[in-house]
């Protein structure tokens, strides 16, 4: 990478950019029991933007773990909708349907810190995967899909969350940067940069 890295940097960063410009998808929060004993924790240790920022991060992992950089090989759904509820079944933590995702209040209750976060955020990373996966066209219902798809979302929490919290924790760069925004490593970039025709 010696001819032009600051050039090879702008490529990087516009790409990086039009990706993001193309990509919006609406992120809504609504608590819809702030008075519960966990709508009030929700309110207290969470709060709307929390979750819509850890709402995008989701996304953005999940497209990568899915190997969708592009807009187009995503499923398409312009907005998700989360609402803290208290009327799931007591079993239920959380479930995703028609691109709302319904937490239980009762499963932020009880927790505060760090371990709140991390549970909730379990929980999240989980739904949201459910929101992004394809369902085999409908064909949900059947009992080997309903398990492929937990078992997707299961996967994606496990193997993916961490790598994921743990680029995180580095402050500065992260090789792993670019490949989670874009689904490339930078030598590919790199490979594409050369190759573009320029005069
Ligand atoms: C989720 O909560 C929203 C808002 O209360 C409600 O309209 C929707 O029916 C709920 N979905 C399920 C599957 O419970
Ligand atoms: C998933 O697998 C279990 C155990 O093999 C089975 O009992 C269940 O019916 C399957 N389907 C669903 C939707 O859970
Ligand atoms: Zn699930």
């Amino acid at each position: 990478m010696a001819n032009h890295p600051v050039f090879f940097l702008v490529y990087l960063l516009a790409l990086a950019t039009s990706l993001h410009s193309s990509t919006a998808v609406d992120y809504t929060v609504t608590n819809e029991v702030p008075t519960t004993p966990g709508g009030t924790i929700f309110d207290k240790e969470l709060g709307v933007e929390y979750t819509r920022q850890q709402m995008k991060s989701a996304s953005q992992f999940i497209w990568n773990l899915f190997r969708q950089p592009d807009p187009a090989s995503r499923k398409n759904v312009q907005s998700v909708s989360l609402f803290i509820v208290d009327n799931l079944d007591e079993r239920v933590v959380a479930l995703a349907s028609n691109n709302n995702i319904n937490v239980s209040d009762k499963s932020i209750q009880g927790l505060t810190g760090d371990e709140l976060k991390r549970s909730f955020n379990g929980v999240l990373y989980h739904e949201m995967t459910h929101i992004w996966q394809w369902n085999g066209n409908g064909q949900i219902g059947d009992g080997h899909l309903g398990n492929l798809t937990e078992g997707i979302a299961d996967f994606g929490l496990k193997s993916g969350f961490v790598a994921e919290l743990n680029a995180k924790l580095k402050d500065g760069y992260s090789p792993d940067f670019f490949f989670q925004i874009l689904g490339k490593t930078v030598d590919q970039l790199w490979t594409d940069y050369k190759n573009i025709p320029r005069n």
